[in-house]
């Protein structure tokens, strides 16, 4: 693939010449797709599909449908009118392009007045929900993202488009179900024809009228986010420690959109050297990796860390690591943490984070956090850090639009307020009410603004406290909550289906005294299928998880969750999430897949993975 433009030059001149050959407004007649129904987060499909191209979708207009429906769903939901200003973005990857001149044909059709595109096209998540929030001149109504965030594109793979409301939040159930019932009644859709392409690689301020109601505007892509993240946390003292000669961080974009933002923030703003990034050109195929950061995918920066791959420290390759390294999704709105030779978990990332709020000016300034949440499949570490600071934690269903309610308590159904606010989940999402996303950069610089905490009273010449130091101590402090993840990808559907439908028959509403002694001694001992009624909007959302609690035969308590991925777009991907609590500082220093074998094998036995799916082994460990 070509290499794609310069993000980073060009104007900001506002109020640039407007070319001026609109089209003309047109009604073209469709019919409906099967198929359209978002999952965790937005539509996604092979790109051939989206590109027409696919033999059983051949020549239908699938963006066209899609958005259309979309845009009918925003309508009805605004009283009848049709949303003013929009932001279309997306990741770069593959279709990219084409989407977007094709997305803003369809929205001028339909009478959106302002349509911001990025300069580029390319956006991180985070980015495009912080610009919805508060551009200067008046915020969005919201957001249109192309992106299938973690999974790989290009040819072959996947492309997905979702939506963001008002507040930057990602649209919840009620919106994507309504979205899809629309979908499949849909007769026509509307858009302008005979208007040349708009140039999304002309200076931010440029505009391009689409028809005599609706214009492009190419912005700035960072501004907002920039702005956001300077209120988040202290640039001068970040800056400052950037010089530190035994500090040093590596950044893995993953060819994704959070590259030109990491440039961006990491480098230009923060004075880190160049030499801190890797892979932050984004490229339409990701380079050919799959833009997921997890041990296994990640496995470049993973290695630069001084880890192996189970997450364990390879000694003599930790010596020599960068301090902190972090790596992003194709998005930029997921995170990987690491220290030299001490990868962070997810959910241990968010604990700490959580247990440090003091080192993060924007909880600092509040006087401290308000609300605390995590997803259900998330380890509890949180849960007790939460007690020990007494503020209220929710434990939500998968995806980050249950978060988004709880942010927006305040702000958008005028109830309690939880913000500041922290959330986080363990498929590599961390963020706060700074936007209303997770957010890969913000990770990052908590963790930065953590080691600078830590090393307040650290004199020169002294060696500085690290990651590995922090994590440790908060072990010591709170126990250690083993976790690890197993996913088996591309299961065939009705396989999975089986699997699920034997947990719930045999241990969910069957008899769990009934079942043989395991020579294991780790025992069934309760399980449970998870729903979660929303506090702040009263919604009930079931069949979000099967949860086996069991019980070894010392007495230690452990727990494995299964739940199908909603963010594939083939097959089924079942997920398996193992945790067991240990207070026992002797094992600390343990790999978690290796302390969790016996539980995992204990569960994959009683619900019959292998002999319903054919996999021996799973495809992912994280
Ligand atoms: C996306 C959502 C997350 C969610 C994740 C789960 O990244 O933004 O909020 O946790 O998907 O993915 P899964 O494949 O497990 O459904
Ligand atoms: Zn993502």
């Amino acid at each position: 693939y070509a290499p794609v433009k310069n993000l980073y030059g060009g104007g900001q001149q506002q109020h640039l010449a407007a070319s001026s050959s609109s089209g003309t407004l047109a009604e073209i007649p469709t019919s409906p797709i099967p198929g359209m129904k978002p999952g965790t987060s937005g539509l996604r499909k092979k790109v051939e599909i989206w590109q027409g191209i696919d033999d059983e979708i051949k020549e239908k207009y699938y963006v066209e449908n899609f958005i259309q429906s979309l845009l009918d769903t925003a309508k009805a939901n605004n009283k009848g009118e049709i949303p003013k200003t929009l932001i279309v973005a997306g990741d770069g990857r593959y279709f990219n392009d084409e989407a977007i001149q094709i997305i803003c044909r369809v929205l001028a059709g339909n009478g959106v007045e302002n349509i911001w595109v990025p300069r580029s096209g390319i956006m991180s998540t985070p980015a495009v929900s912080a610009a919805i929030r508060t551009r200067e001149g008046g915020s969005a109504d919201g957001g249109i993202i192309l992106t299938a965030s973690h999974n790989p594109g290009g040819p072959g793979e996947d492309f997905g488009i979702k939506y963001n409301e008002n507040y930057g939040q990602p649209a919840g159930e009620e919106f994507t179900d309504a979205l899809y019932e629309r979908s499949l009644e849909i007769s026509s859709f509307k858009t302008v024809q005979g208007s040349p392409d708009i140039n999304i690689n002309a200076p931010a301020g440029t505009t391009f009228s689409l028809s005599p109601t609706s214009a492009v505007t190419i912005i700035d892509p960072f501004t907002e986010y920039v702005k956001v993240l300077k209120e988040s946390f202290n640039f001068d003292e970040i800056c400052e420690f950037a010089k530190h000669p035994d500090f040093s961080i590596l950044f893995d974009g993953m060819h994704g959109a959070g590259g030109p933002f990491a440039q961006r923030i990491l480098i230009e703003e923060l004075g880190f050297p160049k030499s801190s990034l890797m892979r932050c050109d984004p490229r339409p195929d990701f380079g050919g990796c799959h833009p997921d950061p997890n041990l296994t995918y990640a496995a470049e920066l993973v290695k630069k860390m001084g880890l192996k791959s189970d997450g364990s420290a390879d000694e003599s390759a930790a010596s020599t690591a960068p301090t902190l390294g972090a790596s992003n999704d194709g998005d930029g709105d997921r995170n990987l943490i690491a220290g030299a030779g001490c990868f962070v978990t997810p959910s241990d990332s968010l604990a700490m984070i959580c247990d440090n709020w003091k080192a993060i000016p924007h909880f600092e300034k509040a006087g401290g956090l308000k609300g605390v949440a995590r997803s259900m499949p998330s380890s509890a570490a949180l849960d007790i850090v939460a007690e020990s600071l007494d503020i209220p934690l929710f434990i939500t269903p998968t995806g980050w639009k249950f978060f988004g309610n709880l942010m927006g308590s305040k702000e958008q159904f005028d109830k309690r307020d939880y913000t500041p606010f922290l959330c986080g989940e363990e498929s590599f999402g961390t963020g706060t009410d700074h936007i209303r996303e997770k957010d890969g950069l913000w990770a990052m610089l908590a963790w930065i603004s953590i080691l600078i905490d830590a090393n307040k009273d650290t004199a020169e010449g002294q060696p500085l406290i690290q990651v590995k130091d922090v994590v440790m101590n908060h072990w010591v402090k709170y126990g250690r909550h083993f976790y690890c993840r197993y996913d088996y990808e591309a299961v065939e559907t009705d396989a999975a289906n089986k699997m699920v439908d034997l947990i719930r028959d045999n241990y969910i509403n069957g008899d769990l005294s009934a079942l043989n002694e395991d020579p294991s001694g780790i025992k069934l001992v309760a399980t449970e299928e998870f729903a979660y009624t929303d506090p702040v909007d009263g919604s009930v959302t079931s069949n979000q998880g099967l949860i086996l609690f069991f019980r070894y035969a010392n007495g230690d308590d452990a727990r494995v969750i299964f739940r199908l991925s909603g963010t594939g777009s083939a097959g089924a991907t079942i997920r398996m999430y193992l945790e067991k609590y240990e207070k026992e500082k002797e094992r600390y220093g343990e790999a978690a897949p290796s302390i969790l074998k016996s539980l995992a094998d204990r569960a994959i036995a009683l619900v019959q993975l292998q002999e319903l799916t054919g996999r021996e082994s799973p495809s992912v460990i994280t």
